[in-house]
């Protein structure tokens, strides 16, 4: 990432604050949080500037086109050329499949589509001046394997990942390489206070629920200039779990 600026959606918490650290102590020039959580933008941000990288906190939601573009323009006014966006806002609440409301398809389409589509329509506009972008959404294992307490959550994530390829493949002309990773369960704050911890590594061959930088590593690696030539791809980070 040397030298690079980088903008992580929904690096607040969890993988996105992972990743973004990773970002900068791998040498990015500037990092941007774009997060609806205040508090937590404000904290990351500390955490950056403490790491040596440029840190800028934009907070708003990225579900509505028109904000999504204005929280995209704050950040590339602070950074300058952004090089590089990581997509991680996600909503997973668990609901069993015949209980899903209409409210909570709209949410998870919300958070989980609507922003991946809006963020990625700001971000080629700016990148394709360049004719150098990374792209790098965040699906999930849950994409491709079934998962009837999180049915909602699954489509989506499978939206997620043809979206990426539809982006893909309209801006490779332009130097804008875009990819989606999609992890397995990872040992955040979040799914050890929701007690989820055994039961991810129970279902996952390595033995054990990812810690937040198994994911980043792979995230920051197609989100860099050492990627080259991979775009349209989703790569799994699930320690084997859509084996079986
Ligand atoms: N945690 C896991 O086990 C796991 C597994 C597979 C995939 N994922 C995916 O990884 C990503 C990160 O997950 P996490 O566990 O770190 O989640 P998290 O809830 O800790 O982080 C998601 C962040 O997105 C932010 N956000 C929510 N709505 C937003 C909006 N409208 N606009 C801007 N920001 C918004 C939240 O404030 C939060 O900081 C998500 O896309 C999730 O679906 C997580």
């Amino acid at each position: 990432m040397d030298g690079r600026n980088i903008v992580v959606v929904g690096g607040a918490g969890g993988l996105g604050a992972a990743t973004a650290k990773l970002a900068a102590s791998r040498g990015a020039a500037g990092v941007a949080v774009i997060d609806v959580d205040a508090e937590g933008v404000g904290a990351i941000v500390e955490e950056l500037n403490e790491l040596g990288c440029q840190a800028a906190g934009v907070v708003g939601s990225a579900v509505m086109a028109e904000p999504a573009h204005n929280l995209f323009g704050e950040a590339a006014d602070r950074l300058g050329q952004v090089h590089a966006m990581v997509n991680c806002a996600g909503l997973y609440p668990r609901k069993p499949i015949l209980e899903i409301t209409d409210d909570e398809w709209t949410a998870s389409f919300d958070v989980n589509v609507r922003c991946t589509h809006n963020m990625m329509a700001a971000a080629v506009e700016h990148m394709r001046d360049h004719k150098d972008g990374r792209i790098v959404n965040i699906s999930s294992v849950d994409a491709f394997k079934p998962h009837p307490r999180n049915a909602h959550y699954a489509a989506m994530k499978a939206a997620v990942t043809s979206l990426t390829k539809s982006f893909a493949l309209e801006f490779a002309p332009d130097q804008i390489l875009i990819n989606s990773v999609a992890p397995g369960g990872i040992a955040t704050d979040k799914a050890k206070a929701a007690g989820w911890v055994p039961e991810l590594a129970a279902a996952t061959p390595l033995g054990r629920a990812a810690e937040p930088d198994d994911i980043a590593e792979m995230v920051i690696f197609l989100a860099s200039s050492r990627n080259r030539y991979t775009t349209g791809e989703n790569v799994i980070v699930g320690g084997g779990y859509v084996m079986h």
